[in-house]
């Protein structure tokens, strides 16, 4: 593995990632190649592009753009993908599915058509928890059958099908690692972590959903990174790992956690209409990846301190997505109206 194209880079978790690695390997060079939707942002990257100049480039494309995909494997002699890419946020795939089908499925068969077609020596998946569905009790095992809920969950686990079936008919050395919930610098704040802490400091409301007694794991995305890195590195071919810290947390807790550290008023807490098909729990048997020797650094409550302190310190990147009209249109379709009194 020298040059490694990070596809979805210029997003939260592969932003990180591509710091990460390019900071561990001084013999890798990484393109990040991204589409640069409304969630990609080359602010995430400004410091990568400075500090490693030779070893690092960008590349302004779609993955369902077999041409542009194909040109940038040949121009950087990639040997191995890791995809990132996607349209992310669940909420979102309930408004609107269809970039979800052609950028999370679509896509993900264009780049593995790259793969067969140059030979190269891997393809890394960069999956989800949510394609197992809601689990009442007990823990997703990797063996465990896919049953998603939502477009989004439905588009990655349509994805880790195709993946498999390249893997099975051709041969192809493949990998899929499913992610928790990641927290951490760089996370577009419509996610729900990063949209209470910056509502917070603006002393605006806390959109709750429902109850608020779901339960996710929330992980800090430099231990989820560490991670991709041991699969990419001694994960088998063909396998797939969860990667959580394999505790969990409910969406109120979270919610209180934040505003303690924030020193801010529970009155903030806004009820709202509960998401339709919200999965309540999700929740990782994470033996397998542990068994390859990795430990997550940070439990969900260090995880959420830790981004708590990184928004408090950068809010000139929060402001700017903020304050743009793209966020405030989807703001205010998301919200409005949905209090519940
Ligand atoms: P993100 O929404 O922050 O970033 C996604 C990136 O993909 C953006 O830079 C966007 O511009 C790019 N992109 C979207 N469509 C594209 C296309 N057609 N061609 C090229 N680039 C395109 O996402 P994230 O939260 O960093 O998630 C990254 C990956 O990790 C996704 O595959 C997601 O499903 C998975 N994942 C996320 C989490 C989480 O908690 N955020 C957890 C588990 C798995
Ligand atoms: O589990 C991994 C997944 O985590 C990733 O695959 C997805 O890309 C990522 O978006 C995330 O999905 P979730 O739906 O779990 O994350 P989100 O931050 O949207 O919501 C987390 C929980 O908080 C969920 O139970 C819904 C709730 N929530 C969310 C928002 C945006 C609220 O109560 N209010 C909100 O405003």
């Amino acid at each position: 593995m020298k040059n490694i194209l990070v596809t979805g880079g210029a997003g939260f978790i592969g932003s990180n990632f591509t710091r990460y690695m390019l900071e561990h390997y001084s013999n890798y060079k990484v393109v990040v190649y991204d589409k640069l939707t409304y969630a990609g942002n080359l602010d995430n990257l400004q410091d990568v592009a400075e500090r490693f100049n030779s070893r690092y480039a960008f590349a302004h494309a779609d993955i369902c753009d077999k041409e542009a995909v194909d040109q940038a494997i040949r121009e950087h002699q990639i040997d191995t993908i890791v995809n990132f890419a996607a349209d992310t946020h669940v909420d979102r795939s309930i408004m609107d599915p269809d970039a979800f089908v052609m950028t999370d499925v679509y896509g993900t068969y264009v780049l593995l058509e790259a793969v067969r077609k140059y030979q190269l020596e891997r393809y890394h998946q960069i999956g989800t928890d949510e394609v197992y569905g809601h689990v009442p009790r007990g823990a997703s095992k990797e063996a465990d059958p896919v049953a998603p809920r939502s477009p989004y969950a439905a588009s990655k686990a349509s994805a880790d099908l195709m993946i498999n079936a390249y893997h099975i008919t051709y041969n192809l050395p493949v990998t899929i690692s499913r992610g928790a919930n990641n927290v951490g610098p760089y996370q577009y704040p419509e996610k729900v972590v990063p949209l209470f802490v910056t509502n917070a400091i603006d002393n605006q409301p806390l959109p709750l959903y429902g109850d608020g007694l779901q339960v996710r794991d929330y992980q800090y995305v430099l231990d989820h990174c560490e991670a991709i890195d041991l699969v990419l590195h001694k994960g088998q071919i063909g396998e797939v790992y969860n990667i959580g810290t394999g505790t969990e947390m409910r969406n109120i807790d979270m919610t209180h956690l934040i505003l303690k550290l924030l020193n801010k008023p529970e009155a903030l807490i806004q009820p709202v209409i509960d998401r339709p098909g919200h999965d309540r729990r999700y929740a990782l048997d994470v033996t397998k990846i542990r068994s390859l020797g990795w430990e997550p650094a940070h439990t969900c409550a260090d995880a959420i301190e830790a981004t708590v302190r990184w928004y408090v310190d950068h809010e000139a990147w929060w402001r700017k997505i903020k304050s743009g009209e793209r966020y405030k249109e989807y703001y205010e379709r998301q919200y409005a109206g949905r209090e519940i009194k």
